[in-house]
């Protein structure tokens, strides 16, 4: 049984640089004309398109199998794509000039791809010589090192819509040579192009990481380039067990921490914000707590969704002026307040209908979200909740990986933070007297908790 017309399977199997592959011959071109193409001549829901791994004919590739005639197209270039849809997929012709059908031919290609492949692995094995991933895997911070530096740099916006390293180096006050280096690697990385000895942004570049355009992340992300600094201390923390300090409010980069932290949790919020407001039942609802609400992207959906709702905000005093310029921006001043405090210590409050401990609880060690749960206990009105989202680990505190990742960065960044399993959210929220607790599941890997004060 087929659910669509046809199942495209093309093939996009990365191989290490320098090896023949179909991503290098252009298979991820292919997938962008197939879905614009498909979206022009109406089979969006004709056909399924679908990536796949190597299927031994790279010399021949980007290969394409079109499904259920078992036609198999090789070497495919975009502006092969159209026709393919118009003649094979719309109107049941075969493109002739691309298939391969010498059934023979290719299985004795891929036979032969595979006992090379298989001898190769062998004879590493045998050499002990490092596997490939390990070895990418050691080096993975270079490519993510340069990309920060140019975020740093604000070299994107510097790149523009053209120009020479001499001119980039200019705009950006630093040495020719090594401006030049960075933009080459930035190019190898596909994040530049390079023509003659003009370099580009491309699309995804300009779009995301260059002034000026709606999309621009480099707010956001240069708190990650912030946090290289916490990480290439990892290793003393793991010797000291927690934070060296380094970074951060006391630490250095001082004046622009704050804001651009503030600006990649309002990235992070708003990302999940709509889900988080659909995930809590909104009915009844009219006083909100938002314990460290940063940007207060959080409470803004919640005014938003729901009529006459109110939300104060509680934050750190360093925090309350920005927090109070996202409010103005959003236009809800009068909805959506914002005081200084420190949410372990300063009184919360009462008789809210919910609070929000959103991105909160992996700050803190144990000890202290378990005095934070009794705190927002007392702060509600009977059948008010209490909604937590953060990354959840399994209870092996292996997985989600991301979860497992982020713990080392809040090792690396504060006294006795981590990420948490569901059993210890679960404790926290029982300890502190919360019944009907239940975990929500959001896209991706951090969830809510929920418990409601009985
Ligand atoms: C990871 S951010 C989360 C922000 C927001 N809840 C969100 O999800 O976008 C943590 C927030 O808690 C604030 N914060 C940290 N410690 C605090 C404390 N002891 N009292 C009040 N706010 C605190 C930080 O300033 C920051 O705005
Ligand atoms: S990489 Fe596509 S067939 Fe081998």
């Amino acid at each position: 049984m087929e659910p669509f017309r046809h199942h495209i399977f093309v093939c996009t199997q990365e191989k290490p640089e320098g090896i023949t592959c179909c991503p290098s011959n252009g298979s991820w071109r292919i997938l962008r004309a197939l879905d614009r193409e498909l979206g022009c001549q109406g089979l969006d829901n004709e056909v399924q398109v679908s990536t796949c791994g190597c299927l031994g004919l790279c010399e021949e590739g980007p290969i394409m199998i079109t499904y259920p005639e078992g036609v198999w197209y090789r070497k495919v270039k975009e502006e092969d794509v159209p026709e393919i849809v118009g003649s094979h997929l719309r109107s049941g012709k075969v493109v002739s000039r691309l298939e391969w059908s010498d059934a023979p031919a290719m299985k004795a290609a891929a036979v032969e791809h595979r006992d090379h492949y298989r001898a190769m692995l062998r004879a590493k094995d045998e050499a002990g010589v490092l596997p490939d991933e390990l070895y990418e895997l050691s080096r993975a911070f270079m490519s993510s090192r340069a990309l920060l530096t140019a975020l740093e740099m604000d070299l994107f916006t510097a790149v523009g819509t053209g120009a020479t390293a001499a001119q980039v180096a200019l705009r950006i006050h630093a040495d020719l040579r090594a401006t030049e280096m960075l933009l080459n690697a930035l190019t190898s990385l596909k994040l530049l192009e390079k023509r003659d000895s003009c370099f580009s942004n491309t699309t995804a570049s300009g779009r995301f990481f260059a002034e000026g355009s709606r999309d621009n992340a480099r707010p956001g992300l240069m708190h990650i380039a912030n946090l290289w600094h916490r990480w290439s201390t990892l290793t003393e923390c793991v010797r000291a067990g927690t934070s060296l300090g380094v970074g951060g409010r006391a630490g250095i980069r001082e004046e622009n921490w704050v804001r651009d932290f503030i600006a990649a949790m309002d990235r992070n919020a708003k990302e999940r914000a709509g889900a988080v407001v659909k995930a809590v039942e909104t009915g009844g609802i009219k006083r909100i707590l938002d314990l460290g609400g940063g940007s207060a992207a959080y409470s803004i959906a919640f005014a938003r969704a729901v009529a006459g709702l109110r939300s104060e905000i509680v934050d750190l005093d360093d925090v309350v002026p920005l927090t109070r310029e996202y409010i103005r921006q959003a236009g809800l001043g009068e909805r959506v307040t914002v005081r200084p405090g420190d949410m372990l210590r300063d009184p919360l409050g009462e008789n809210y209908d919910l609070i929000l401990i959103l991105a909160i609880c992996h700050m803190f060690s144990p000890e202290e979200n378990r005095a934070l749960f009794r705190r927002a206990f007392n702060a509600l009105a009977p059948k008010g909740r209490v909604v937590v989202q953060d990354f959840i680990l399994e209870p092996s505190k292996t997985a989600p990986r991301a979860a497992a990742l982020f713990s080392l960065n809040m090792l690396v960044g504060t006294k006795a933070g981590s990420s948490y399993s569901e059993p210890e959210f679960a404790a926290w929220f029982r300890e502190a007297g919360f019944a009907d607790v239940r975990r929500v599941q959001l896209p991706g890997p951090s969830g809510l908790m929920i418990g409601t004060r009985m």
